[in-house]
């Protein structure tokens, strides 16, 4: 094993895993609550309701037993942020003020290099197209179309926009030419291959092309809207393994600087919106991908922001879009704001006709908090005209207002809610304390109930917020993590769902390991703690673990501790630059169970694995001597018989 990573040095991984800490890590993405020696919360890499995700602070590793995501802190940020290993090291050597040089040398992987093709090609298609807009006949109309909606030549170099012409097979010929690989092209989204199965065309056809780019600013996607008006009005690049919608977000790279300077983030719906506001002197506006806003996200805007400011169509798909986002935004630990945009206009439309002032003034700067967007949200469903309308509309607003944590903000509210609804300030007040008592009744054990709204919607909206934290708080009463193992000496296997209690909560198929898998776990949970326990597992049983992963991995360890290196599983799985192996030594570490070995514990473990290859031994003479009675050839299958007696006796 080689003493660098890629192409970083050794001693710039280890401090950037020391300065590091995977709980500071982890807890600027995910809410953790300590549970005995772990930290739980709930997974940022899959849809859960009760956490399955698993920091050990001493062990400076996560690992999540829903998805089976799990890592040291690098890899947290390689998969939470969609860095590759240099890069992630890069930024975070930075963070901590560690000199980073990348050595140069080590050969790429043809991953890398299938990876850095596509790039290359999305890069040459991008500046193709955009020539194509600018310079051509066939482009003509297209730059006429958007000079109409006031996108001009700077703004067009700015977002680097081009055209595809209305023909089949423009961008297949150019990366023909080029000596593209086709078929590679078209698994990396970029072409699509004929119906009849021979022959490629264009996915992109008389369509103004917006490149969509990832965080360091490389084309990794393009979306494509029609001229004017038509369905579909946008197409997309499908998802490749450059591109993953819940990850990207438009025009980030671009806004990164302003967005790191301002700490906070506009959040749009269209491409569009975001150009005109560019336009508009907005610089920290992004969108998503015409998709609802996920965890990944929030967490990348988390990076940059402390901040959101959820600029929606004022439509009602609008609206609700917006209120979705907030608990994601709010769960990241950010700040949301939201623009009220009048109805049926949005952001691009209101700067065309009002101008860049009104917009900054009127929209972004009197942005309402959540609460106030909530309750007229609300309101628009209720006729305050009349009184059963006004109270059914106080009824649906105060678990808004009681949920808020703050007194002073209830307060704020409740006047402004006593106004509208025409009911006595004490009144409304007393019954949001009755709410208060409801929503906050802690679950027996739980410390923490939670900030986020829980109340009741109307309008069939209701029950998306907060429903997160009202599952931890469930969790926090069921108490089932600290609960451990009882571990006796000896006979691993059989007690099996006592040494992996959480994976068997979580994922079911994974309680009847055998025996044999179990024993492996175990060793290399103790070799990776102790290097004499490694000693001696090496000198016996060597690499020959049944399951060739945890072959690798004993091997690899064999490797890590012949340079002298302290037992550190972080460290390790930084060495191992394999994502199966990492996954799989995160769950091994995060296993319960002492820590402490003797020699008979090795043993147990070694003969329990040593026993696999003896019986499938057995198995195969089993089939011979079967084919031997079916052959006619008794002689030989009472032979086969006996040895296969003999063998079961040792
Ligand atoms: P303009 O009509 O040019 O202002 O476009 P827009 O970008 O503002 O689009 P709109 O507000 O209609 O939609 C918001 C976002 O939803 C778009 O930017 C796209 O990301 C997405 N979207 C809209 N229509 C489609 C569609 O037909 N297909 C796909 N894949 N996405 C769409
Ligand atoms: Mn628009």
């Amino acid at each position: 094993m080689s003493t660098e990573y890629g192409n970083i040095p050794e001693e710039t991984i280890d401090a950037v895993l020391h300065q590091h800490d995977i709980v500071e890590t982890v807890g600027r993405f995910v809410h953790l609550t300590k549970q005995g020696k772990y930290m739980k919360g709930l997974c940022p890499f899959h849809s859960e309701k009760t956490p399955s995700f698993t920091v050990t602070p001493d062990r400076q590793i996560f690992y999540c037993y829903g998805c089976g995501m799990g890592g040291n802190a690098i890899k947290f940020r390689m998969e939470i942020e969609g860095l590759s290993f240099p890069e992630a090291v890069k930024i975070m050597a930075e963070e901590a003020h560690i000199p980073f040089q990348n050595t140069g040398g080590k050969p790429e992987s043809p991953q890398d290099r299938e990876t850095g093709r596509l790039l290359q090609a999305y890069e040459w298609s991008e500046k193709f197209y955009h020539f194509l807009l600018k310079n051509t006949e066939h482009g003509r109309p297209a730059l006429e179309y958007l000079r109409g909606r006031g996108i001009g030549d700077k703004l067009i170099d700015q977002f680097r926009i081009g055209f595809a012409p209305d023909r089949w097979d423009t961008l297949v010929q150019f990366l023909d030419k080029r000596s593209f690989d086709l078929a590679e092209m078209e698994k990396g989204g970029l072409i699509s291959a004929r119906q009849s199965g021979d022959g490629y065309v264009d996915r992109f056809r008389s369509r103004i092309i917006f490149p969509i780019a990832n965080r360091s600013g490389k084309t990794i996607a393009f979306a494509g809207r029609i001229l004017g008006e038509g369905h579909p009005k946008y197409v997309n690049s499908p998802e490749s393994r450059l591109f993953n919608k819940s990850r990207v977000l438009y025009n980030f790279d671009q806004a990164r600087s302003a967005i790191r300077k301002q700490r906070q983030v506009i959040l749009f719906e269209g491409y569009g919106d975001v150009i005109a506001a560019w336009e508009a002197g907005v610089h920290n506006g992004v969108a998503t991908m015409g998709t609802s806003l996920t965890e990944q996200h929030a967490a990348m805007i988390k990076t940059a922001a402390d901040e959101v400011l959820v600029c929606y169509d004022g439509d009602n798909a609008g609206q609700n879009a917006a209120l979705k986002s907030i608990p994601i935004l709010e769960q990241a630990g950010l700040q949301v704001k939201i623009a009220m945009l009048p109805p049926g206009v949005d952001p691009d439309d209101y700067i065309r006709s009002h101008g860049k002032e009104r917009f900054m003034r009127q929209v972004v700067e009197d942005a309402a908090s959540t609460t106030k967007f909530r309750l007229a949200n609300l309101r628009r469903n209720y006729k305050l005209s009349e009184e059963s309308g006004r109270l059914d509309y106080a009824k649906a607003g105060l678990p808004v207002i009681a949920a808020l944590s703050s007194p002073t903000e209830r307060e704020v509210y409740l006047r402004e809610l006593s106004s509208e609804v025409d009911i006595s300030f004490e009144s409304l007040k007393q019954d949001c304390n009755l709410i208060r008592q409801e929503q906050h009744r802690p679950a027996p054990g739980q410390e923490d109930p939670g900030p986020a709204y829980s109340g009741p919607q109307s309008g069939g909206r209701g029950g998306q917020y907060g429903s997160k934290n009202r599952d931890r708080g469930d969790y926090g009463g069921k108490g089932g993590f600290s609960k451990k193992g009882s571990f006796g000496g000896g006979n691993y296997g059989a007690h099996e769902e006592n040494f992996f209690p959480q994976e068997r909560r979580a994922r079911p198929n994974r309680d009847l390991l055998p025996a044999y898998q179990a024993a492996e776990r175990r060793l290399l949970y103790l070799m990776l703690q102790d290097r004499q326990a490694a000693d001696y597992v090496a000198e016996r049983l060597g690499d020959e673990f049944n399951v060739p992963e945890n072959a690798a991995i004993a091997a690899y360890l064999y490797a890590f501790y012949a340079q002298d290196r302290e037992p550190d599983s972080s460290r390790f799985i930084a060495s191992l630059q394999d994502e199966k192996l990492e996954k799989t030594v995160s769950s091994i570490v995060m296993m319960e169970g002492p820590r402490e070995w003797n020699e008979q514990v090795l043993d147990d473990c070694i003969r329990e694995v040593r026993k696999v290859p003896h019986l499938r031994g057995i198995e195969r003479k089993r089939e011979d001597m079967m084919r031997a009675e079916k052959e006619g050839d008794f002689l030989l299958a009472a032979q086969i018989a006996s040895e296969i007696i003999a063998l079961e006796r040792q």
